[in-house]
């Protein structure tokens, strides 16, 4: 196989280690002060995935100095159980950042735990005052993955302003905040679907093309515009010639000669993801502090 052109590789994994130095050195910085940033990341029940995806945040916040406090739960807790843990953490000030993996059993509604998460808390940026203030443009807590896509971007195209992103996927956790962000960053936005008519003469259209859709190769060459800028998101496991791999939603071995620059999978957006949870455990961290400043400063004034 001929080797790929660096330039054309948007590497996820350098640039996540660049993220996690600066998370390093901020924690050193909060340390010295006194005040170590705290992790909760709360797993219900077996999934093979979700297990290895809490062990790797759980490591990832040790070696950046983040305090990580794992809750794992058997498959048979009752929502109400969940929804009490979560209350302490909310109320736990060493607790900075709540993350409650998902999926969660069929039997605990997804939208009352995340709902009951303290927004400030919400490293995830799933509650609903995040993701409103989200499409506000406020300064909120944003979802990791499309904040980690926006960084690679960024560092990939530069200026982003009049670019039409196409973004692959209507997902809550990836799809729709990655359309706000691309939007927010003065982007023609187009989401499409499996529903979409005409997939592939909408993603042909994308200076910037976001693939969030879980299907392994979905996207090839014949999707793409030439010197478009691609993100693939899709992390699916296939079995190719007796063996097990990785591989994107984007067929990355026929795209590569089209595009300008494409993240590979695995190597690409995944470790930018628990990057980006870091990173988010620190800006929570910040938020409760001007909101302890303020609630301060609102009784210090006379009324
Ligand atoms: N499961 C798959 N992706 C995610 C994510 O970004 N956050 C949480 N909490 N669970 C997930």
């Amino acid at each position: 196989m001929n080797a790929i052109p660096t330039l054309k590789l948007i590497d996820g994994k350098a640039t996540a280690m660049r993220v996690l130095a600066e998370v390093r050195e901020q924690v050193q910085a909060l340390r010295q002060r006194g005040v170590q940033p705290g992790l909760a990341v709360v797993l219900v029940g077996m999934d093979a995935a979700s297990q290895v995806y809490v062990r790797n945040k759980v490591l990832r916040a040790e070696e950046v100095g983040i305090r990580s406090l794992e809750h794992r739960l058997p498959s048979d807790t009752t929502q109400d159980e969940l929804l009490a843990l979560i209350d302490r953490l909310n109320q736990d000030p060493a607790v900075n950042g709540i993350l409650v993996q998902l999926p969660l059993p069929a039997h605990i509604e997804e939208h009352r735990i995340l709902q009951a998460i303290d927004p400030l808390k919400d490293v995830d940026g799933f509650h609903s005052a995040n993701v409103g203030g989200l499409a506000q443009g406020r300064d909120v807590l944003t979802p990791c993955t499309p904040s980690a896509c926006m960084r690679l971007l960024r560092e990939a195209c530069g200026e982003l302003s009049g670019k039409h992103a196409v973004v692959v996927g209507r997902s809550n956790i990836v799809g729709k905040p990655m359309a706000a962000l691309l939007l927010q960053a003065d982007c023609t936005v187009t989401v499409v679907h499996s529903l979409s008519r005409d997939l592939p003469a909408l993603c042909r259209q994308a200076d910037i093309l976001v693939a969030a859709v879980g299907k392994p190769r979905l996207i090839g060459a014949d999707w793409l515009k030439p010197g478009a800028v691609v993100i693939d998101v899709g992390i699916n496991r296939i079995t190719e010639a007796g063996h097990s791999r990785l591989v994107g939603d984007v067929d990355f071995a026929a795209a590569l000669p089209q595009v300008a620059a494409i993240t590979p999978v695995p190597g690409g957006v995944g470790p930018m993801t628990i990057a980006y949870l870091m990173k988010n455990t620190l800006i929570a961290l910040d938020l409760q502090q001007q909101a302890a400043h303020q609630e301060r400063t609102a009784c210090l004034s006379p009324c």
